[in-house]
Parts: C-alpha cells; sequence; structure tokens
C-alpha cells in the first residue's frame, strides 16, 4: 500500500542543530494559519512564495507541502541570516522529497530586486521577542528570537522590504506577540495600503501569539480615509475579542 503524502512537514523527518531554531509554539500557529487557509491558497494560485527566516525549515516545507498537490509548479524562496539553518533548511527539504531556493541574506538584502514586485505570497516568523537592542542579530541561536525593543527590531525593518518583494495579488502571513503591539504593525500596513485579518490567536504560558495577514487593499474609499492609531488599536482589539469569541464557541 502506498503511504499518503504529508500534508505538512513531519516533525520527525525536520532537520536540527543547537544553533538552529527547533520549531516551538510561533512555527506551529504560523503553519496552522496556512492550514486554516489551504483552499484560499490554492485558488490564490501563486507563482512565488516566500519565507524570510527559515529555521529548520518546517514552515517553508510545510508550505510547500499543502501547495504541491494541487499546485505543482510554484517556486520557492527563503532566506535566513543562519548559515547553518540555511543548512539544516536544505537537510528538511531534502528529506521531504521537495525543493526550495535557499539565501544566506539579512531579510532579503542579497537578492536585491530579483524578486520585486512578484512574491504572492511570504510567511514569515520573526525573532519577535522584546530584549535589549544590543542582542539582535548576535551571532548564534540568539538571533533567532532577539527582537529588540518591543520585539520589533527586525519587525519594522522588514515591513518595508515585505511591501516591496509582494505581488500586487501578494498575501503576507505575521506571527506577533501581543508585546510587538500588532495594533502598531496592521496601522503601519495600513499606510503601506494594506487590510488585514487576525488568522489565529494563541495563548501559551509563556507568550500571546497573533498569526496576522495582510493583502493589498483595493478598496479606494477605505485607503483614502484616514486611519488614526486610536481607531486602528480599537478595530484591532474587536477583532481580537470577536476571534477569540468564535474559537470558544
Ligand atoms: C523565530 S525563528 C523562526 C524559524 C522558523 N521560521 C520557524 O518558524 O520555526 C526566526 C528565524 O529568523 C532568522 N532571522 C533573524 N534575523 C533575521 C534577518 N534579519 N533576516 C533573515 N532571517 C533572520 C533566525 O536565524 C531564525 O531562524
Amino acid at each position: 500500500m502506498s503511504e499518503k503524502p504529508p500534508r505538512i512537514a513531519d516533525i520527525m523527518r525536520v532537520s536540527s542543530h543547537r544553533e538552529v531554531y527547533e520549531p516551538c509554539d510561533d512555527s506551529f500557529a504560523l503553519v496552522d494559519a496556512l492550514l486554516a487557509d489551504q483552499t484560499n491558497l490554492i485558488n490564490h494560485n501563486p507563482n512565488l512564495c516566500m519565507e524570510i527566516g527559515c529555521g529548520s525549515g518546517y514552515v517553508i516545507t510545510s508550505l510547500i507541502l499543502l501547495l504541491k498537490p494541487k499546485l505543482p509548479n510554484v517556486h520557492y524562496l527563503a532566506t535566513d541570516t543562519n548559515p547553518i539553518a540555511a543548512r539544516v533548511t536544505n537537510q528538511t527539504l531534502e528529506a521531504h522529497g521537495v525543493k526550495a531556493e535557499i539565501v544566506c541574506t539579512d531579510i532579503a538584502s542579497c537578492l536585491e530586486e530579483r524578486p520585486a514586485g512578484l512574491v504572492d505570497v511570504m510567511v514569515v516568523s520573526p525573532p519577535y521577542v522584546p530584549t535589549p537592542e544590543y542582542e539582535v542579530g548576535m551571532e548564534g541561536i540568539a538571533s533567532a528570537w532577539a527582537g529588540g525593543e518591543n520585539g520589533r527590531s527586525v519587525i519594522d525593518r522588514m515591513l518595508p522590504v515585505v511591501d516591496r518583494l509582494l505581488s500586487e495579488k501578494g498575501w503576507f502571513y505575521l506571527v506577533t506577540l501581543s508585546s510587538n503591539y500588532p495594533a502598531e504593525i496592521c496601522l503601519m500596513m495600513r499606510k503601506r495600503g494594506f487590510a488585514w485579518r487576525i488568522l489565529v490567536q494563541r495563548s501559551t504560558e509563556e507568550e500571546n501569539l497573533v498569526i496576522l495577514k495582510f493583502w493589498r487593499d483595493g478598496d479606494e474609499v477605505s485607503l483614502e480615509k484616514e486611519t488614526s492609531t486610536a481607531s486602528l488599536v480599537s478595530e484591532f482589539s474587536r477583532s481580537l475579542s470577536s476571534f477569540m469569541e468564535k474559537q470558544w464557541r
């Protein structure tokens, strides 16, 4: 009897190294968000999908496995600053019989303008833990989580790059913590013309995770409306409460 292909990466086949971030609650919540959005992703029919900060390769491998049965010709690209993560991601991809181009770089800097305006799906679980600023980008495993003030150093640098890389129909899935002030991130993206939605909310003993999805807002009327910080924060709180209510019903 032939074995059924896995829907997402098999954690037992995900390669590991002590200097590489091991899949954790944030990685699982991001893959759950992709699973919840699988049908939409397939209908979205992406040509190029990308991950920034691929770590062990758990997320990019899961994304490939989710799309591959219906969309076998999608291209995948992933980056990480950690050269060992790049190697480990390649091993994870190979263990699942799938392929992606892995580039060792800061965010997407050494790709230059190559994928600009071409990325249809971007997924990111950034280093989001609030830490002293000097820990950001340090060598070794600390760079996997060290996010500087409010955990936002890398996230804030990433947002304009993501805007530049995403295609007109591009979707962006981002892991945030409540201590990253996700409403502020939504406001920053709003100012760049993006709409947003909460896809997954998860509270663990250690952290409150919110997985956000962004897309370019085609609604001229809502784009012309000036969004104040206060109104976006209350819109975000309402959205989060109604999301949590639905979850517990
Ligand atoms: C929280 S871990 C997530 C790893 C993996 N995506 C997952 O969900 O298991 C963040 C990853 O981003 C990488 N990273 C940190 N700063 C980066 C940067 N400036 N550019 C690209 N990758 C970065 C880290 O090396 C780490 O692998």
